[in-house]
């Protein structure tokens, strides 16, 4: 059964369609939590369960080869996991009892016969085992700091990008999407054209009681450098039932660095200043004499004519 390990994991092509919900969560010390998945072609008669969680890599925990019938995949056990099929295009992978350590991803997978055959795989369900000591929480805060004023000074780049950096704090259980806005518009989205750049941490991480994510976003220098411009972070926060939005948000400001003057820069334009300036006045002086000069000649000339 080794062989099955080797099957191709593909999210490029979607000849079958693999369905499972995004989030299920559970409490430590539930008798068990069952996780769903169904596919859209009987062709595609071998189901697979992955578990796939931040301290290891992707492991088969179970498969099946058709309907009514499942192995398990050392090192995993069937005190602990159940697989059931009871169709073609239907599988279940139930995980009992639940302990704090079953928080993952579980992928679950199809394909059609043969060994080697590519295997489909539907997004994964993301299982939190909440502590039933710890009370849920919301995110209690969320910031968004502006970009620091070393990047804002950093003029060898061509490209000037500065980077937005928000944090979330003060939530229970870990299940948080980070989301970006500009003037409204989604900047999350990030394709090979898009001019933004997202970071976000890969886990929320626990901090004193409860967990904190940090997302960064870098926009090109003007993008920031436009007054009253809104840039929005959003929480998106599941307590286990319910989703709910959480904002924090920063305005961009005017490029009063333009230009920017250091310090020798200054005493040179000033310099100049002050140079053109006396230039100017000379100038105006000359200027004021030969006006002078001329005026008295034509009162000269018209006093000549007149008389
Ligand atoms: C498979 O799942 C679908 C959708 O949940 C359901 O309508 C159908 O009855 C299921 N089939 C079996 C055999 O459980
Ligand atoms: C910025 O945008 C957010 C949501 O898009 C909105 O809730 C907030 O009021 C805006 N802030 C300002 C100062 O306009
Ligand atoms: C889940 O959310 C719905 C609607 O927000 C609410 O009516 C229901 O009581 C919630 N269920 C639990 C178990 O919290």
């Amino acid at each position: 059964m080794r062989v099955l390990l080797l099957l191709i994991f593909s999210n490029f092509s979607f000849s079958v369609k693999v369905t499972q919900p995004p989030t299920v969560s559970s409490h430590a010390g539930d008798k068990d939590v069952t996780l769903h998945c169904e596919q859209d072609d009987s062709q595609y008669y071998n189901m697979f369960w992955y578990r796939h969680s931040t301290s290891s890599k992707m492991q088969l925990v179970t498969y099946s080869v058709g309907k009514d019938v499942w192995n398990i995949e050392a090192p995993f056990d069937k005190s602990k996991y159940t697989m059931s099929r009871p169709d073609v295009l239907n599988s279940t992978l139930q995980i009992h009892p639940v302990e704090a350590g079953d928080s993952a991803v579980y992928y679950c997978a199809s394909s059609s016969g043969g060994f080697g055959n590519e295997a489909f795989f539907g997004g994964g369900t993301q299982l939190t085992v909440l502590d039933p000591a710890h009370q849920i929480t919301e995110p209690q805060e969320v910031k968004v700091f502006e970009p620091s004023l070393k990047e804002c000074r950093n003029k060898k780049d061509k490209q000037r990008k500065k980077t937005l950096v928000c944090v979330g704090s003060g939530f229970y259980p870990d299940h948080v999407n980070v989301i970006w806005k500009i003037d409204g518009v989604d900047a999350t989205r990030v394709d090979a054209k898009s001019i933004y750049g997202v970071a976000t941490d890969s886990a929320a991480k626990m901090d004193e009681n409860n967990y904190r994510i940090t997302s960064r976003l870098r926009v090109p220098a003007e993008r920031w450098f436009t007054k009253n411009r809104n840039f929005t972070c959003i929480i998106r926060f599941f307590d286990g039932n319910t989703t709910t939005d959480h904002s924090g948000w920063i305005l961009g400001v005017e490029d009063t660095n333009k230009g920017a003057l250091t310090r020798d820069n200054y005493l040179k334009i000033t310099q100049s200043a002050k140079l053109s300036y006396g230039v100017l006045i000379i100038k105006s002086c000359v200027y004021g004499a030969f006006v002078v000069f001329v005026v008295w000649k034509l009162q000269g000339s018209a006093g000549k004519h007149s008389n």
